[in-house]
C-alpha cells in the first residue's frame, strides 16, 4: 500500500436544507465566505497540506462547482481586454488550483455512501476527507496537523473538538482515551453518531477532517443504514476500529460551520476581519455599532 496521502474526497452531495431558501438553487458548499466559496476554502487547506488529487462527489443541482474551479472562457477574455490582470489572475488560479475529479452520488444515501462513490478513484491508498461545511482556520493546515499524525501513527485519524452540553448530540461522539504522551491524541475505543446526550461517550465531537486507510471502502459496502437511516461514514469506521486502531486528533485552530445560519456570521465576521485590504475598516465600523 502506498502510505504518502495525496487524495482527498469533498462529499457535496447534500441537499444544504439548514441554510434555505438561500440553498433551494446554490448549492450550499458554492455559497460565499468574503469571497470565496465555502468548498474553496477546503480545497486550498487541501493543497497546502500536500493533497494532489481532489475529488468532488457530486449531486443534482450541482454543476455550478464544476463550472467554478474551470476556466471561464468569457470572463477571462474580457478581463484579460480591460486590462484588469489582478481579477484575471484570481479567475484562473481557481481554474488551476487542483487536478479534481467529480463522482455524482446519485442518491441520498448518507455519509458513508458518498465517501464509496470515491473507492474507484482512491483504490488503494490512504486519503483525506473534508466536509466542505466545516471552515477550518489554522496554521499549518488542519489537514496538514493530521497527515503528521497519521504518518506517525499509522492509523486512520479523526479530527476531533471538546462539545458541552447537549449541542453534542449534533455530532459523531468518539470514545477513548488521552494519549500519555501527546494529549492531542486520543486512542480511540468506539464512536457513536448522534447520540442523545445521556448517551454521549465523551465530549469529544467528530469534526468534519478524517485521514483513513483504503479498508474503510470495504468496510462501508457492508454498512447498514444507522442514525437518520442513513449509510453513516462514523459506522464504517466504527467497523475500521475492529481491525485497525484509529485516533481522535484535537487539531490546533478553530472551526466553523459554515453550513449553518449562525456559524456563517460568525466565519464571516472573523474571515473578513483577518484580511488586509479591509480589515481595519470593517474593525472600526463593527467598533462603531450601536451594540
Ligand atoms: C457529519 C458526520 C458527523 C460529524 C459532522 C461534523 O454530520 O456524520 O459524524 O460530527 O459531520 O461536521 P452532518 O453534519 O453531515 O450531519
Amino acid at each position: 500500500m502506498n502510505k504518502l496521502v495525496r487524495k482527498a474526497v469533498f462529499p457535496a452531495g447534500g441537499l444544504g436544507t439548514r441554510f434555505l431558501p438561500a440553498t433551494k438553487v446554490i448549492p450550499k458548499e458554492m455559497l460565499a465566505l468574503v469571497d470565496k466559496p465555502i468548498i474553496q476554502y477546503g480545497v486550498e487547506e487541501a493543497i497546502a497540506s500536500g493533497i494532489e488529487h481532489i475529488i468532488i462527489i457530486t449531486g443534482r443541482g450541482k454543476g455550478t462547482m464544476e463550472d467554478h474551479f474551470d476556466h471561464s472562457f468569457e470572463l477571462d477574455a474580457t478581463l484579460e481586454r480591460r486590462g484588469k490582470h489582478e481579477l484575471l489572475a484570481v479567475s484562473r488560479n481557481v481554474a488551476t488550483l487542483a487536478r479534481i475529479s467529480y463522482v455524482r452520488q446519485k442518491e441520498p444515501l448518507g455519509l458513508g455512501h458518498a465517501v464509496l462513490c470515491a473507492k474507484e478513484f482512491v483504490g488503494d491508498e490512504p486519503f483525506a476527507v473534508l466536509l466542505p461545511d466545516d471552515v477550518i482556520d489554522a496554521e499549518p493546515p488542519c489537514l496538514k496537523q493530521m497527515i503528521d499524525v497519521f504518518e506517525e501513527k499509522g492509523g486512520s485519524v479523526l479530527a476531533t473538538q471538546t462539545v458541552e452540553g447537549p449541542a453534542i448530540s449534533a455530532y459523531g461522539v468518539l470514545a477513548g482515551a488521552q494519549d500519555p504522551d501527546n494529549p492531542r491524541i486520543y486512542n480511540c475505543t468506539g464512536m457513536v453518531e448522534k447520540p442523545r446526550f445521556a448517551d454521549a461517550p465523551s465530549s469529544q465531537a467528530i469534526i468534519g477532517r478524517y485521514v483513513l486507510t483504503p479498508r474503510v471502502f470495504a468496510l462501508l459496502e457492508q454498512t447498514r443504514p444507522g442514525a437518520g437511516g442513513e449509510i453513516q461514514l462514523t459506522d464504517g469506521i466504527k467497523a475500521l476500529l475492529k481491525e485497525e486502531k484509529v485516533f481522535g486528533y484535537t487539531f490546533e485552530g478553530k472551526r466553523f460551520d459554515a453550513g449553518d445560519k449562525f456559524g456563517m456570521l460568525q466565519a464571516t465576521v472573523e474571515f473578513a476581519l483577518k484580511r488586509p485590504e479591509f480589515g481595519a475598516k470593517f474593525r472600526a465600523y463593527l467598533k462603531g455599532l450601536p451594540l
